[in-house]
């Protein structure tokens, strides 16, 4: 692990730099206020204790030192090097929404991203077959008893060392386009694309982006193994139905899956 040791608090040349952000940014909400950290354990933390924060509210840091990804896993976040962002949301949403803003989080990503970049249902970004982006959404109760929702990004934007662990399986946009991008440039690029899409999906829900959705992800009619609770059940993922859950065909039956419950592997690895 790469030991980050910063002097003074005044951001280095590899810094996030807000103003450059700021400039990117034009949006009307989203991305207006926002929180910069070198170093925080995770944005999604730092949103949760910000809950008061109000909704578009943006976090970024330069490096977290407790990263979290879904289902309980670690998100490695190599200094100066990803995005790790995190945005507070409408509390106001049915539960069995909130997996949704995820959805739609990952088509913004796809949108800014470019470069052939795919959704792994329900939260990955691939490229190839590789992961370059996760995208954790969370309902919490904050301490003052407010509701709060936090979609949080994290992108492998100039990364160019994984984990053993993740080294089959992650990429980066340096790795896959072979020059450096702008950290500032891409989180802007997230949150212009996200605005106008989470607007119309408070207002509509997520129906009017089911096309765009199918159109992206990669992991319908593939052959996948659903983890849930313990059980693997192997099938063929055929479609996302309106509510943004996987339907899954299995030798007996037509399964529907919603995503925060499971883990999804293609029978051929990792996409
Ligand atoms: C996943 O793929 O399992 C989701 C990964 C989400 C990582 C991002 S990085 C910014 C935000 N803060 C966190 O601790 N996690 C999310």
């Amino acid at each position: 692990m790469i030991k980050h040791v910063r002097k003074s608090k005044k951001p280095s040349n590899e810094a996030l730099s807000v103003a450059e952000l700021q400039k990117h940014i034009n949006t009307e909400f989203i991305g207006k206020i926002t929180k910069y950290l070198p170093e925080v354990d995770s944005t999604n933390e730092e949103a949760k204790r910000n809950s008061h924060f109000p909704i578009g509210a943006l976090f970024i840091a330069d490096s977290q030192t407790n990263g979290k990804g879904r289902l309980g896993r670690e998100w490695s976040s190599e200094p100066n090097t990803g995005i790790y962002m995190s945005l507070i949301l409408t509390p106001a949403l049915p539960l069995r929404k909130i997996p949704q803003i995820t959805l739609i989080a990952g088509i913004a990503v796809c949108r800014a991203l470019g470069c052939d970049s795919l959704i792994k249902w329900p939260n990955d970004i691939v490229i190839g077959s590789k992961k370059v982006c996760g995208i954790l959404t969370e309902a919490t109760v904050a301490q003052d008893g407010t509701n709060c929702i936090i979609c949080g990004i994290g992108i492998n934007v100039n990364t160019t060392k994984f984990s053993d662990e993740l080294s089959e399986k992650g990429t980066s946009l340096l790795i896959e386009t072979g020059k450096k991008h702008s950290r500032e440039k891409i989180i802007a690029d997230v949150i212009n694309e996200f605005e106008p899409l989470y607007s119309r999906f408070i207002e509509e829900g997520f129906s009017p982006f089911l096309d765009e959705y199918r159109s992206l992800c990669s992991t319908i009619n593939r052959d996948v193994s659903v983890l849930y609770k313990n059980t693997a059940i192997s099938g063929t993922a055929i479609d996302v139905d309106k509510d943004g859950r996987l339907v899954v065909k299995t030798d007996n039956d037509t399964i529907t899956v919603t995503a925060g419950e499971v883990s999804v592997r293609g029978m051929l690895g990792y996409i």
